[in-house]
């Protein structure tokens, strides 16, 4: 007899989307190495896969802070004098790292203040929605990370007019805006860093929007955090020189390898958001080990020592971005650690992936709807811990992979949303 349950199975194995993730498993079994698990890592970056070594460029470690020993003994450290998880939350009470945490943050960021979060995505599910109400609208870049979209739709459920305008699209976003006229407030959402192509938001012309239309800036900066500008704070500070109207998501589980999201601006603002933010005063904290973690890693940040590893970080883009370049592939980003290369159509895409992971090497595989349908590329992540062997080794595979594969050349660019011509980021 069947119950309730496998109805409901059968009904969303029909929707659109369960449908679409379906026929790529049936039709790319070989292709799609989603279930693979890691077996081993070691301290250069690489790892082991279904028992092959294979040099990892798909981490968001990107600097080489997760095999830190100062990191990792900070977290034992935390263990020992914390135990493993303070077990309450934070609407009770709050630890001493954590609060240490965020002071130091907002001092490494040039912030008022900060507010942990256990991931960005419940920082965005939770700040979002907590900034606005009923009388209020929320727009955000059709391509901002999904967990924009998932505030949005809370957002929009307590009454909030929510809308999309095109990717990096200053003059979409005043359209939008004007046509959402009357409203009391605005936030506009973009991401700092686009985790699929790599591109940057244009900052200083959404802020100029913002302050003319009664809307502040809301910037996830998740792939910015520790990379990008002084001190790695990110691309906020970089572009618009304060946070006076702006708030700034980071991230505290990529660069820095510990575990959590937080976001920083105005201390007005972020005691607000300690007052409205469902994820922080219904959910649990990040445990106290990875505080700990988290206050050396800004230590580093705010050492000398960082400018040793950011200058291992950028010329291993460097290298990247100029050899991909001299082979004529379509480099997407290319000025931060994440470095796209543009393949086309779904299965191209796919089986691209897999030949480098042959060639030993892992890059990300991506495909929609992670960016749009038809515009598959290969995200490439790299790490300061990269030494140039390994990227002079992909850069090997990659040329062995083009006379393989019919991938787009630098002067036929297939569209992507706020790219219809070569970027100006690949290298001449
Ligand atoms: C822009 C952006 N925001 C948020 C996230 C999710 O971060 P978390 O894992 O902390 O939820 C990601 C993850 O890749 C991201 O790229």
């Amino acid at each position: 007899m069947s119950l309730p349950i496998d109805r409901l199975i059968a009904s969303l194995s029909r929707t659109g989307m369960t449908r679409f993730f379906q026929k790529l498993l049936d039709e790319y079994p070989d292709l799609l190495m989603k279930d693979q698990t890691v077996e081993a890592i070691r301290p250069n970056r690489t790892f082991q896969i279904a028992g092959r070594w294979l040099n990892n460029f798909g981490s968001d470690s990107f600097l080489g802070f997760d095999q830190d020993p100062r990191v990792q003994e900070a977290i034992s450290r935390g263990v020992r004098a914390w135990g493993t998880h303070n077990g309450s939350s934070r609407a009770f009470s709050s630890i001493r790292p954590n609060v240490t945490a965020e002071e130091k943050i907002a001092d490494w960021m040039g912030a008022e203040a900060a507010l942990i979060y256990p991931s960005v995505t419940l920082a965005n599910t939770s700040a979002l929605p907590g900034l606005l109400t009923r009388h209020d609208v929320l727009v955000a870049d059709q391509l901002a990370h999904n967990s924009i979209d998932e505030g949005l739709k809370i957002a929009k459920a307590r009454g909030v007019r929510t809308a999309k305008f095109a990717h990096n699209d200053g003059a979409d976003l005043l359209r939008m805006l004007t046509d959402l006229r009357p409203y009391r407030h605005a936030v506009i959402a973009v991401d700092g860093v686009y985790s699929m192509s790599g591109q940057l938001p244009p900052l200083v012309e959404f802020q100029r929007i913002a302050l003319q239309n009664e809307a502040i800036l809301y910037v996830d900066d998740a792939h910015g955090t520790g990379v990008l500008g002084h001190r790695g704070r990110g691309t906020v500070l970089e572009a618009l020189g304060n946070y006076d109207n702006t708030l700034v998501a980071g991230s505290l589980s990529k660069a820095f390898s510990c575990f959590g999201g937080f976001v920083a601006g105005p201390a007005a603002a972020i005691d607000l958001l300690k007052l409205r933010s469902n994820s922080l005063i219904f959910g649990g904290p990040v445990p106290p080990p990875y505080l700990e973690g988290v206050c050396t890693v800004v230590d580093i940040l705010n050492s000398p020592e960082y400018d040793a590893i950011r200058a291992r970080l950028d010329a291993n883009v460097h290298r990247l971005t100029e050899g991909a370049g001299a082979l004529g592939l379509v480099v997407l980003g290319g000025k931060v650690p994440i470095v796209s290369i543009l393949v086309g159509a779904e299965e191209l895409t796919l089986q691209a992936g897999k030949f480098l992971f042959e060639q030993g090497y892992y890059v990300q595989s991506v495909i929609f709807p992670a960016v749009p349908h038809g515009a598959g590329v290969l995200r490439i992540q790299v790490n300061a811990n990269h030494v140039a062997e390994q990227i002079d080794g992909l850069l090997a595979a990659l040329a062995l992979l083009k006379k393989a594969l019919p991938l787009p050349q630098a002067s036929t660019v297939i569209q992507f949303p706020g790219l219809t011509t070569v970027p100006e980021s690949i290298p001449a």
